[in-house]
């Protein structure tokens, strides 16, 4: 038996890719070990969105320096978009790395670890940059990576991922994926649905398609071209599956026939993620996102007539190059105008290869950004909390996920009444006292407190109290 230890940052698209290579270990015999130093493999899966994630995992890495000396035999690769970025620069930093291997490539896993034990040393598997080859060869060179599921593989076997997407052609100036995960394509619509089949038989009964900018998925062949919205009316049919999300939108291929199929399609939540990023339109050029405020408006006004019930959660980079007071200002008014369900906020972050890096200075100093940032977030969590007590007294439809990560920690929490949570079709999460065997139901959870990121609940034919929980979730996809 070899044991393989993976740690994963990032995005759902870096969840879903661990998920994946784990399952494609688990069939050559590796069982998984949360012990570094009990390994005999062990896998890095990394994000470089920002600079931070990229300093933790190079710490992370310089953390089994010597662990590494004292055991040769041990194999360690990198993997995901670092990998993909930093390629030898990895060795060179930590020439203890046996593998790096891209998003594109992760296929190659059991070979790399094979050939590694077999005496290879620093083999680099990477897909081509976007200038180093014709977009054919370009597109070839990154595969996805979609094997057999494994229900035992997620956090819980009644939710999945679905990869519908990889990579990104809108090139926003300060953002890395275009360059680590290659240009956008779309996945046959044939794999997709059978895929979901497949979960849906394993039960899982929540899915969400997964693509950068998910709504601009188009897949085409001589006779049709499949449209996200058609993909949905066909998953849609899938028995088993009761509910269909998909992250993350870009504002400018919100199509009117998407938000009909959300608005028509019960099992579709109504709820979008559609990142707005800056509420200043010269800040949104400088980003190159492709659309103004007032597109953005446009774009909220046909989803307010169009989809009943809907929420919409934004994500928001303070700090850009040049960003003054006033423009960060409007930010803040968006935020107030649009009363997102949630924003994920993030200080600007320069990254080597991007066109911000190249041509914008990154002239706000730290602690303004630090500034922006927590006034933002307050900003939005007021108008998180004040939005979910409207809630207070109803009695919501929650997917039970399983025991809360804190009662999970609990020392007593195999007693019959534990911390459960789940979330709402809006992606409201819920904390509630309950018992193991709710899992993977959809159960009616009634409401009595509410905070900006948790709702209260209690399932009324059984006791429960008011505990406090917080349940952190991935970072979004960009
Ligand atoms: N700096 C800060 N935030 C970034 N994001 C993407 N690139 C950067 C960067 N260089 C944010 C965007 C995106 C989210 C996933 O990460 O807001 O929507
Ligand atoms: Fe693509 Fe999103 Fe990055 Fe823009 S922010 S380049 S849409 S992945």
């Amino acid at each position: 038996m070899r044991r393989l230890y993976i740690e994963t940052v990032g995005c759902q698209m870096n969840m879903l890719d661990s998920e994946m290579v784990v399952a494609s270990l688990r069939k050559q015999g590796y069982e998984i070990t949360t012990d570094p130093l009990a390994a005999d493999t062990l896998l890095f899966n990394t994000c470089s969105v920002r600079q931070l994630a990229e300093e933790k995992t190079y710490s992370a890495l310089g953390k089994l320096k010597k662990h590494k000396l004292r055991h040769p035999d041990k194999v360690i690769g990198v993997m995901g978009c670092m990998a993909q970025k930093d390629q030898k620069l990895i060795f060179e930093r930590a020439p203890y790395v046996d593998f790096v291997v891209g998003p594109g490539q992760l296929a190659q896993v059991p070979q790399l670890i094979a050939d590694t034990n077999a005496g290879q040393a620093h083999q680099l598997a990477v897909g081509l940059g976007r200038r180093d080859g014709s977009v054919g060869e370009i597109k070839r060179s990154h595969e996805t990576f979609d094997p057999l599921r494994d229900p035992t593989m997620r956090p819980t076997p009644y939710q999945a991922y679905l990869r519908i997407q990889i990579g990104c052609d809108k090139f926003c100036t300060y953002c890395v994926v275009p360059n680590t995960r290659g240009p956008e394509q779309g996945r046959p619509p044939e794999q997709i649905e059978s895929e979901a089949r497949v979960l849906a038989d394993q039960g899982c009964k929540e899915i969400t398609l997964l693509g950068q900018t998910v709504n601009s998925y188009q897949y085409r062949t001589e006779q049709q071209t499949t449209r996200l919205s058609d993909l949905l009316a066909r998953l849609h049919d899938i028995p088993g599956i009761a509910r269909l999300k998909f992250v993350t939108n870009y504002p400018k291929d919100m199509t009117d026939d998407l938000l009909q199929a959300v608005r028509d399609l019960p099992k579709v939540s109504p709820y979008l993620h559609v990142p707005l990023q800056s509420g200043s339109d010269r800040i949104l050029r400088l980003m190159k996102r492709g659309y103004t405020v007032a597109e953005y408006d446009e774009m909220m006004e046909r989803i307010v007539a169009t989809v009943p019930g809907h929420a919409i959660s934004s994500d928001f980079i303070v700090g850009f190059c040049s960003e003054t007071d006033q423009e960060f200002e409007m930010s803040v008014e968006a935020i107030k105008k649009y009363r997102f369900k949630n924003s994920f906020i993030f200080k600007y972050s320069e990254r080597p290869g991007t066109r911000a890096m190249d041509n914008l200075p990154d002239d706000i100093p730290h602690e303004v950004k630090q500034y922006r940032n927590n006034e933002l977030l307050a900003v939005q969590n007021a108008i998180s909390e004040e939005a979910n007590h409207a809630f207070i007294g109803q009695t919501v439809d929650v997917l039970v996920e399983g025991p809360s990560k804190k009662a999970a920690k609990q020392a007593d929490s195999s007693g019959p009444l534990v911390q459960m949570t789940g979330r709402t079709h809006c992606d409201r999460i819920v904390v509630w006292e309950g018992n193991r065997r709710q899992a993977g139901q959809i159960m009616p959870v009634t409401i009595y407190e509410a905070r900006a990121h948790t709702l209260f609940g209690e399932v009324l034919t059984e006791h429960c109290g008011p505990e406090v929980f917080t349940v952190e979730s991935p970072l979004p996809l960009a």
